[in-house]
């Protein structure tokens, strides 16, 4: 049995953390918002501490979910963090999509003080966190991450290990760009076909079964249609998400030409209101 931390109770930690508990694991919980933290403790019956340091004690495994590099930061390396309350031997796994340099100097500084590190950003959203099914992209060394893969099994239901430590976050960024290019797609596509008078239930039936189908159609197509965007993902985190791959383009020289584009079209939606709308909601500013 091994003791666990897990520090951050949003959309996806509070049932990973949750999924954890229920395989069997001692887990402690830190959330920065506390009363989330005794919620989490009464329904799954887990422990719950006032800081990431107080949270890690004699712990083998942290996990983290905040939202970008700053909150890591602040509750890796803060005062009251989790390295100022680490055992000997701990592994940190940070499901945070954060950049890639932030997971090159932690895993650095970890190791220096003898401590293991993954960086490992999950994708899968609200659903695949509350069914224990996301996708977990891995960066690390592989003894590490053979340790921690199969505690990660109790949430997920894929977890790869993509190379050296800040892999995980490059494999997530190439994630994000390619399923926001497949949701502009599919909002002209719908958009065309609420125009053309088409039977949009029909045409999604029909044509996610040939070579236009993808999980956004599966999934979101009749949403789009009705124009409803309460389904998880929201457009400020997927503009963070677009903010380092662009970041880390620059530096390898690739080209993300239509991803930019794309990434204003985000920032329309947010001018329509649609900060906390979900991703599908590209097809709310087509005409
Ligand atoms: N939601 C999705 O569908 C999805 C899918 C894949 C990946 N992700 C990624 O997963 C991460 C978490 O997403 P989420 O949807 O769970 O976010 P969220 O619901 O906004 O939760 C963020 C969590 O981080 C905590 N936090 C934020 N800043 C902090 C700080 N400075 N110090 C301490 N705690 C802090 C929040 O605490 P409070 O409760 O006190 O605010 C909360 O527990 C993000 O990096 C996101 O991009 C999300």
């Amino acid at each position: 049995m091994k003791n666990i931390a897990f520090i951050g109770l949003g959309v996806m930690g509070y049932p990973m953390a949750g999924h954890l508990q229920k395989a069997g694991y001692q887990v402690t919980v830190y959330n920065r918002t506390t009363v989330k933290a005794q919620q989490w403790s009464e329904e799954f019956s887990g422990a719950f501490a006032l800081t990431p340091k107080a949270a890690v004690k004699n712990c083998e495994v942290v996990f983290c979910c905040v939202g970008n590099d700053d909150d890591v930061r602040s509750v890796i390396l803060g005062e009251q963090g989790v390295l100022a309350g680490l055992s000997s031997n701990a592994i940190l796994v940070d499901h945070t999509t954060a950049s890639a340099e932030l997971a090159r100097e932690l895993g650095q500084l970890m190791e220096s003080q003898g401590f293991g590190f993954v960086d490992a950003p999950v994708s899968g959203g609200q659903a695949g966190a509350e069914n224990g099914v996301l996708t977990v992209m891995c960066g690390g060394e592989e003894s590490i991450f053979s340790t921690v893969s199969p505690i990660m099994d109790a949430y997920a239901r894929f977890s790869q290990l993509m190379g050296p430590t800040g892999s995980g976050q490059l494999a997530k960024m190439v994630n994000q760009i390619c399923f926001v290019n497949t949701v502009q797609g599919l909002a002209e596509g719908l958009n065309f076909a609420q125009k053309a008078g088409l039977d949009t239930d029909k045409l999604i039936e029909t044509i996610a079964k040939g070579a236009a189908g993808s999980w956004q159609m599966d999934n979101r197509g009749k949403t789009m249609c009705d124009r409803s965007f309460d389904f998880g993902f929201a457009v400020d985190w997927v503009r963070k998400d677009l903010a380092m791959a662009f970041s880390e383009a620059e530096k390898i020289g690739a080209d993300l030409t239509v991803t930019k584009q794309l990434d204003g079209y985000y920032q329309e939606v947010q001018t329509l209101g649609g900060n906390r709308w979900d991703t599908s909601s590209l097809i709310a500013r087509l005409k």
